[in-house]
């Protein structure tokens, strides 16, 4: 265990010695803002899937609508057809429905109620103090087109406290950059806790072992709105037009510079993507060997594209299946949330209790 730092859980490994023994659930989450590119397979998905397969966990993962009004108030058809990508994403990569409980958050009002109550017990000053909060706050300040920051904003990381509480989340997945969500989440509930009696969980964040997917430019991380992105979606020809743009090296400037692969972006995704890895050692020394057995960036990026294609393709598929079954998706937010806000309700009706609400007339 990590004792510095007991509310961190240090990758999948010791997810599977602590839940060994006991049960334990899972939350994690994504903001419907679009399809998911390699970033969040690589970071997110991949872990998730192995979650999956721990016999004692219980997964929810959760689609999250609420938090995304706070960014895109102005396009509802944006989110919507997020939220739709998104379960066809997570199906087709190979998550399962049947093992894990995928819940759009609206479709559960509890969670809107749920996190009116905890707004009570979260500070101010500590919730304008979360680094996450302070930097995305400058970010939309910085944009010219900005209609001022809604309250409905400012509240998401207490609106995330109850996305973790309402499943009674012990263990959240996460990204280093969610790190303060999950210290208040700690705060909050143990206040609650301290206050009206309950003993709901303090969750653990479990950090991926694996660093945030650098983008095509080879320098900032993966993500859509940088234009860096490859998308699991994205058909061959997307594909091939994207590694054709990508910096083999940023740090070869000049002819004479030496090629250093460590820094190599088509290295680093075959790195990731393709299985032999004898294979990949073997065309890194061709690749600063030179001759008489070279091989040059055209031919390395070929390599990739055949890969990256050999990986999403099967994805893709199943994306074109889902797409034509829609009905299927329908199904699966429906009867997940309907069976979830039951047990919303339960937790719901035992805060109220605690917190002697709704009891005046007794
Ligand atoms: N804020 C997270 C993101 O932007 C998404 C999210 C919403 C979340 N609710 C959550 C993550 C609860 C973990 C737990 O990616």
């Amino acid at each position: 265990m990590n004792t510095q730092k007991p509310h961190i859980i240090d990758g999948i490994n010791e997810l599977k010695q602590i839940s060994e023994w006991k049960t334990m659930t899972c939350l994690t989450g994504m903001r419907p803002t679009g399809k998911l590119h390699l970033g969040h397979y690589v970071g997110a998905l991949k872990n998730w899937i192995e979650m999956e397969k721990i016999p004692n966990i219980r997964n929810y993962f959760l689609i999250a609508d609420y938090q995304a009004l706070g960014d895109y108030l102005d396009d509802p058809e944006k989110i919507r057809q997020s939220v739709k990508d998104i379960v066809i994403d997570w199906l087709s990569v190979g998550l399962d429905p049947k093992k894990s409980c995928f819940i759009v958050q609206s479709y559960v009002p509890e969670f809107a109620e749920l996190a009116f109550y905890l707004n009570m017990f979260a500070t101010y000053s500590e919730v304008m103090r979360n680094p996450t909060l302070k930097d995305e706050i400058a970010k939309i300040e910085k944009r010219e087109s900005n209609n001022g920051i809604s309250i409905g904003f400012i509240n998401y990381p207490v609106s995330q406290v109850a996305d973790i509480l309402l499943p009674r989340g012990e263990i959240v997945p996460v990204w280093e950059d969610q790190i303060p969500h999950i210290e208040l989440a700690r705060k909050i509930i143990d206040r609650v806790n301290k206050k009206t009696g309950t003993d709901f969980p303090l969750p653990k964040a479990l950090l991926s072992d694996i660093p945030r997917l650098t983008g095509i430019d080879g320098k900032e991380k993966m993500s859509k709105s940088l234009w860096n992105a490859i998308m699991i979606s994205d058909s061959l020809p997307e594909i091939r037009k994207k590694v054709q743009k990508m910096y083999t090296d940023p740090n070869k400037t000049s002819v004479e510079s030496e090629w250093n692969v460590e820094n190599h972006v088509v290295f680093m995704y075959l790195d990731i993507f393709y299985e032999d890895k004898e294979y990949i050692r073997n065309l890194k020394k061709r690749y600063t060997e030179g001759w008489p057995d070279s091989i040059g960036d055209g031919e390395l990026k070929q390599i990739l594209v055949a890969t990256l294609d050999a990986f999403i393709s099967p994805i893709r598929e199943k994306r074109t299946y889902y797409e034509a079954h829609l009905e299927i998706i329908k199904e699966v937010i429906d009867s997940w949330a309907t069976r979830f806000r039951t047990e919303a309700k339960e937790l719901l009706l035992e805060l109220r209790a605690k917190m002697k609400i709704a009891d005046y007339g007794a």
